[in-house]
């Protein structure tokens, strides 16, 4: 399949891995790019620029095909040391990078000086439009059913892709609820060029976190995930569980007056005990609803094999079969 996305990005399927947590170690980056997707390792995950350059040099060792490094701006007051991440991802050779959270435009001149493509993670048309205005190459437009931060706008894929397709002129993905090939070709459909999926590829063999976590998305449904942080405008999508019942808890017991420091316990340094350790209920965890369309632990190459499969399928039967003439 030929995009502007596997066209930007020389991949051989328009299927990106999204950065996430504790799960987008150099393991899963190679998989999916030699898979014929853009892997994406977690650059934050990495607790220094020095452990970011190694990471992308264990990378390399895996594969010789184009993967990419997510940078994603926090909303907080002592700022890791981005100028040090985006030296190791320059350094290092990597040419393309996932941007997400607070707004990049600071470091596009430095980033596509040194050739770097740039594809901005947004939750609202009026953010890609910005991310477009700025200078991205591209957008990952992430819906409101996605795992992670879904924004404040609650606009569901199906009114928020073809929006972005009515006004944006850069190549986007389509984020938040993608599992396969249904989901390839609806969002080709819907006007995105590819598509990203995040909690997907947790559920799969090359995942390097515990078994449990793979085996919690497995037994969710789409009914399972919780937003919290709402009325901390920093909304996340994650999978229930007895921590999330009591954040839920404080959140309506404090109201407006809930304060980070309430609920520190409950979201601050939870990914490795989940990720690494697999406790279950040491915190809050993103996942997406489509949690409920993940029913198996494939390899990285089988899940992209038969997304592509299923979308080749749909288009020339059950598609093209309704319109035959
Ligand atoms: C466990 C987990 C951790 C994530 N961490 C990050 C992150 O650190 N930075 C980021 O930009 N997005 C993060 N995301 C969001 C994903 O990159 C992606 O946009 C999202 O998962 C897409 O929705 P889906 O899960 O429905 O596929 C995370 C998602 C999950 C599930």
């Amino acid at each position: 399949m030929k995009t502007r996305i596997t066209d930007l990005f020389g991949i051989e399927h328009p299927i990106i891995q999204g950065g996430m947590h504790f799960v987008g170690f150099a393991e899963l980056a190679a998989a999916v790019s030699n898979a014929g997707g853009l892997g994406i390792i977690t650059g934050l995950t990495q607790k220094t620029p020095e452990l970011l350059a190694n990471e992308i040099r264990r990378c390399r060792a895996m594969t010789d095909k184009p993967f990419g490094v997510n940078l994603t701006f926090l909303p907080v007051l002592k700022a890791p040391d981005y100028p040090g991440y985006v030296r190791a991802i320059v350094d290092g050779g990597v040419r393309i990078v996932e941007t997400a959270g607070n707004n990049p435009q600071k470091w596009l001149p430095g980033l596509h000086e040194a050739g770097v493509k740039v594809i901005h993670k947004c939750t609202s048309v009026r953010h890609s439009l910005k991310a477009e205005a700025i200078g991205c190459d591209a957008v990952s437009v992430d819906g409101f059913e996605c795992g992670g931060h879904p924004g404040e706008d609650d606009i569901p894929n199906f009114i928020l892709l073809p929006r972005a397709a009515e006004v944006l002129k850069i190549p986007f993905v389509a984020s938040g609820g993608m599992a396969d090939g249904r989901s390839l070709v609806a969002a080709l459909a819907l006007g995105a060029d590819g598509m990203n999926m995040g909690t997907r590829f947790i559920a799969t063999k090359e995942a390097p976190v515990h078994e449990k976590v793979k085996q919690a998305i497995v037994a969710a449904s789409e009914l399972d995930t919780r937003l919290v942080m709402r009325s901390l405008r920093n909304t996340e999508r994650v999978l229930n569980n007895t921590a999330v019942e009591r954040l839920l808890e404080k959140e309506r017991a404090l109201g407006t007056n809930l304060k980070f420091e309430d609920i520190i316990e409950e979201v601050a340094g939870v990914y490795p005990k989940i990720m690494l350790d697999g406790d279950m209920d040491a915190g809050a965890w993103s996942c997406g609803m489509v949690a409920g369309l993940i029913h198996d632990v494939p390899t990285v190459q089988e899940l992209i094999d038969r997304i592509m499969r299923e979308a080749d399928t749909l288009i020339r039967g059950r598609l093209a079969g309704m319109v035959a003439i």
